[in-house]
């Protein structure tokens, strides 16, 4: 692979490119004391890659961020971008002062559902472990990524995994290999996750509030019922059995998105996205994570082909890709000592 044109000459740079994900279910309990969600979720990566590359720099500056790729302006390009975080985090554990110039690629979409934020991460922290001979392992790695956010250990690991706690505790479903093909349209505008996870909380309460009004005597409101809080798309089995088979559509009949009301709620535009989607003969359409961007899932790759074109015709979406999915974790695909 060949070297960035703008890699210093003689400096020493590593790149590792990370996927994004989708949740093919995302169960969502109700809001804990430390302000996060209980999720039960089936995490999947797809083939929409972050790219990062992390230089020693010998620039007396600050070390830098340069973020290029779609969306790329509105990633901040300050010690807060995740991808700094995750440098700053290895290399103050390193005790290194080393000054790290950071370059970001955007392959995945910026405030989309898509985690691209933690894959810039998790591609830093892959990408820094082996510039500063770490040699952290996986496992340190993820329990590092968990720090950053909560999506940033799956991004590292990849494939199907179960996601649980905040999102964060993984088991990879190893006979999870059933394929999907795609279509991913992206809104016009993004959605900030804590944005969405708020409106969910006040679309729950404004239910329970009305239900008790209707029934006062409803079970459902009491605060003492072991099933309140808890996520409300229920069980991932049938989920996991099905991923083990061949069949597209009996996957696609199980995908399920807690989050998806609250989504629709923020930007009721998306609705018409979804109709689209589905009346152009998608198996299912459904709100990546905490959206905006749409997922359609589709019988194969002619298939997706198809569906992402009615939906470009239609003008629903800002731009519409295909992918497929399972596809690998954070990996290296540039490091000059070829270690
Ligand atoms: O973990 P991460 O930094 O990606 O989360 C961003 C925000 O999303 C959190 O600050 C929180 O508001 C919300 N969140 C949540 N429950 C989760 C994951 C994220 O409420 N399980």
């Amino acid at each position: 692979m060949p070297r960035d044109a703008s890699t210093p000459a003689g400096a020493r740079a590593v790149t590792a490119v990370a996927p994004a994900k989708i949740n093919l279910h995302l169960g969502v309990g109700d809001v804990r004391g430390d302000g996060y969600h209980d999720l039960l979720t089936v995490y999947r990566a797809v083939d929409l890659w972050e790219r990062v590359t992390v230089s020693l720099d010998d620039a007396d500056h600050d070390s830098e961020v340069v973020v290029t790729g779609p969306g790329a302006p509105q990633v901040p390009t300050d010690r807060t971008n995740l991808a700094a975080r995750a440098v700053d985090l290895l290399r103050e554990e390193a005790g290194s002062d080393a000054r790290i110039a950071i370059r970001i690629h955007k392959g995945v979409p910026v405030a989309g559902g898509m985690a691209g934020g933690s894959a810039d991460a998790a591609a830093a922290l892959v990408a820094t472990d082996r510039l500063l001979g770490l040699g952290l392992g996986r496992a340190a790695l993820e329990e590092r990524a968990a720090r950053l956010g909560s999506d940033v250990p799956f991004c590292i690991r990849g494939g199907t995994a179960l996601g649980t706690g905040r999102g964060e505790k993984l088991a990879t479903l190893l006979h999870a290999r059933a394929e999907q093909h795609i279509v991913v349209a992206l809104a016009d505008g993004g959605l900030s996750t804590p944005t969405v996870f708020a409106e969910l909380d006040r679309l729950r309460a404004e239910r329970d509030r009305l239900r008790a009004e209707r029934d006062p005597a409803d079970p459902g409101r009491d605060p003492a019922d072991p099933e309140r809080g808890l996520p409300r798309a229920g069980g991932v089995d049938p989920l996991v059995a099905a991923l083990a088979g061949d069949d597209p559509a009996a996957v696609a009949g199980l995908l399920a998105n807690d989050m998806e009301a609250a989504a629709l709620s923020l930007m009721p535009a998306l609705r018409r996205t979804l109709r689209v989607g589905l009346e152009a003969g998608a198996l299912h359409g459904m709100v990546s994570g905490s959206g905006p961007t749409c997922l359609f899932f589709c019988t194969d790759r002619d298939h997706a082909i198809a569906v992402a074109a009615e939906i470009s015709e239609h003008g629903v979406a800002r731009e519409v890709r295909v992918t497929r999915g399972p596809v690998g974790g954070a990996y290296i695909v540039d490091d000059p000592t070829g270690k």
